[in-house]
């Protein structure tokens, strides 16, 4: 069976001396030797001022709504993973949604702007697989209305725009460090944050809020990583190039052998891809279907991924109608990318799909 993603498990000598290590200090959890070694090279690698480990990505985002205080209504994207709203949703804010732009498929600063009024905190936005938002243009908005600026950077470790790591941008960004990502903790996620006030806020609020023995000022919960997973990223860490250069090969000859077949995100010349993710967009939602079904008969399974479009959730009030979002999410469907991809068993899915355009 070929599935979307299969993920990278690293060498497992090296995995069992981390664990070793862990059984001897009897250190499992609470902030542990490898969550705090783990933070420190991400700072590193990416660059970045303050590293947050969390349980995963949803309580990152969690966790950034409450660190930055937001009420009321926040500003989103409807192309994305359900957890970048329903995370609004269960922290009490209004998910507001900006359509996409249909080539780059992030939030079209454009449509912002309208939707803002008294009630809006924030912008979150999602750089969708790993192509970055218009990143000045949400800067310039978010200042001049005094927002909030959260991105959804789930899909973004190692990409890079200008030079700097994609995650060093906003007030907030958080990642997702979950099995199917490129980089991953089995479960986990992080925040990235360049105030050092804020990340010790949010070190608080991922320990149920206290501060010291004596106080617990904030209203925390637990969204702690353990030492186990941490032990996976160091490993993982260290295999990165092999990663990378596995999934390029792979990513380059899909827009190579399927150009003219499908429609590609447009990608932002100023950043390098990451990789993760490997979407194609079809003409219309009958051909993803009969691609996806000739694929299913061969134990293939591609993901329709985002779908469906989040404004058609049933729990979101008011209803919003996203038309661009829906089009998108009805013809968009991501192939299988990953280290352990055969020539011959992407050979057979790109066979597959030209045969079913
Ligand atoms: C854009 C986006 N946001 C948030 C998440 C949630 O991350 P996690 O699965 O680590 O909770 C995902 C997970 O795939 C995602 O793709």
């Amino acid at each position: 069976m070929i599935n979307v993603t299969s993920t990278h498990l690293p060498n497992i000598k090296k995995y069992q001396k981390y664990v070793e290590q862990i059984f001897a200090s009897k250190k499992v959890t609470n902030y542990g030797p490898l969550v705090r070694e783990l933070e420190e090279k991400l700072r590193d690698y990416l660059g970045v001022k303050n590293v947050v480990l969390v349980a995963n990505g949803t309580v990152a985002l969690e966790i950034a709504y409450r660190t930055l205080d937001l009420k009321g209504f926040a500003i989103t994207t409807p192309f994305s993973f359900v957890a970048t709203t329903s995370s609004l949703v269960t922290n009490g804010l209004l998910p507001i949604f900006a359509d996409i732009d249909p080539k780059t498929l992030n939030i079209n600063p454009q449509n912002i702007e309208e939707l803002i009024s008294p009630n809006t905190s924030a912008i979150v936005a999602t750089h969708v697989f790993g192509n970055p938002c218009d990143i000045e243009a949400m800067e310039a908005i978010a200042k001049k209305h005094k927002l909030k600026l959260i991105y959804d950077g789930a899909h973004t470790f190692g990409a890079t725009y200008k030079g700097e790591n994609i995650a060093s941008y906003g007030d907030i960004t958080t990642l997702s460090f979950h099995a199917t990502k490129l980089f991953h903790t089995i479960e986990g996620g992080a925040l990235i944050i360049n105030d050092d006030a804020l990340a010790q806020k949010a070190r608080y609020l991922i320990n149920f809020g206290i501060e010291n023995t004596e106080s617990i000022p904030h209203l925390g919960t637990n969204a702690k990583m353990n030492e186990f997973e941490a032990a996976m990223g160091l490993c993982v860490l260290d295999e990165l190039g092999t990663i990378f250069d596995a999934r390029k090969k792979v990513y380059e000859r899909y827009l190579q052998e399927l150009e003219g077949f499908v429609e590609f995100q447009l990608r932002d010349k100023e950043t390098t891809p990451n990789y993760n993710y490997m979407p194609v967009l079809f003409e219309s939602e009958e051909q993803l279907l009969r691609v996806q079904k000739a694929l299913n008969k061969e134990d293939i399974f591609p993901r329709r991924y985002f779908y469906p479009s989040l404004d058609t959730l049933s729990y979101i009030e008011p209803k919003q109608c996203m038309p661009i979002s829906r089009d998108i999410s009805r013809r968009i469907l991501c192939l299988p990318i990953y280290v352990e991809l055969s020539l011959e068993m992407q050979t057979q899915i790109i066979e597959i799909v030209k045969d079913n355009i």
